[in-house]
């Protein structure tokens, strides 16, 4: 067991996207992990976001690793677009990527780091197989889509579990939790084993990025330092 600092994803989508290099330098400061980016086609999901020329852009004013997750049907035809632009992090929907080991292999050959992702009514049983090949596993705790809803509670378990799998093939892949993330609840979404903690609304729509940043990853008790 050793211990494992939480680290913090603040995700752009609630940030003010008119004042974007600003927003994203505030929670570079303010002591940031990684930049979560949301990539929404309007058809995987109900919205659209942005794509590879922002990626780009943000590449350009931040040293924060870029941590791209992509709701979007047709991944496979956009990761040498996301790769090139800068993506650290190029994570994929299961329910939207039928050849899920290609792609997951294409990502790593471009020499992107390879998350994998699941919405809160996939089962974990889908993606065992691909496990010991990810470098991030990242569980969905909202229908993916919109910022600002609620947590889905019944997404603990599954954070626990995925845990579990992880530790038990010696994975170390980061665990990532998104949707619904608040300074009230982070203290049980790490006890249940996660190791990344996205956050929009919470850090974006608070008064002090820095202050939002901080509690969230101090809401790691020793307790729940599981290795
Ligand atoms: C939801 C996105 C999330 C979203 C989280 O589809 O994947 O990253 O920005 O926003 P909050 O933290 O406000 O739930
Ligand atoms: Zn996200």
């Amino acid at each position: 067991m050793t211990a494992r600092t939480a680290l913090i994803a603040p995700s752009i989508l609630s940030a003010d996207f008119a004042r974007l290099a600003d927003e994203v330098a505030a929670v570079e400061r303010g002591g940031a992990d990684l930049l979560h980016v949301d990539v929404m086609d309007g058809h995987f999901v109900p919205n659209l976001t942005v794509g590879p020329p922002i990626v780009e852009s943000l590449k350009k004013v931040t040293k924060l690793p870029l941590d791209v997750h992509l709701m979007i049907t047709n991944a496979d035809a956009f990761l040498a677009d996301f790769a090139s632009a800068g993506a650290d992090y190029l994570t994929v929907h299961v329910e939207a990527c039928p050849h899920l080991h290609r792609t997951v292999q294409a990502v790593k050959e471009r020499g992107v780091k390879a998350g994998v992702t699941l919405n809160p009514a996939t089962s974990l049983h889908t993606i065992e197989e691909i496990l010991p090949d990810i470098d991030l596993l990242l569980i969905m705790s909202v229908n993916p889509g919109f910022g600002g809803q609620t947590f889905i509670e019944s997404c603990l378990h599954k954070v626990s579990t995925a845990r579990r799998m992880l530790d038990g093939i010696g994975s170390r892949a980061l665990l990532e939790v998104d949707g619904g993330v608040k300074v009230d609840n982070a203290a049980r979404i790490l006890a249940a084993g996660a190791d990344v903690l996205v956050a929009g609304s919470a850090i974006f729509c608070g008064d002090d990025y820095a202050v939002t940043i901080a509690a969230l990853r101090a809401a790691r008790q020793p307790a729940s330092v599981h290795r």
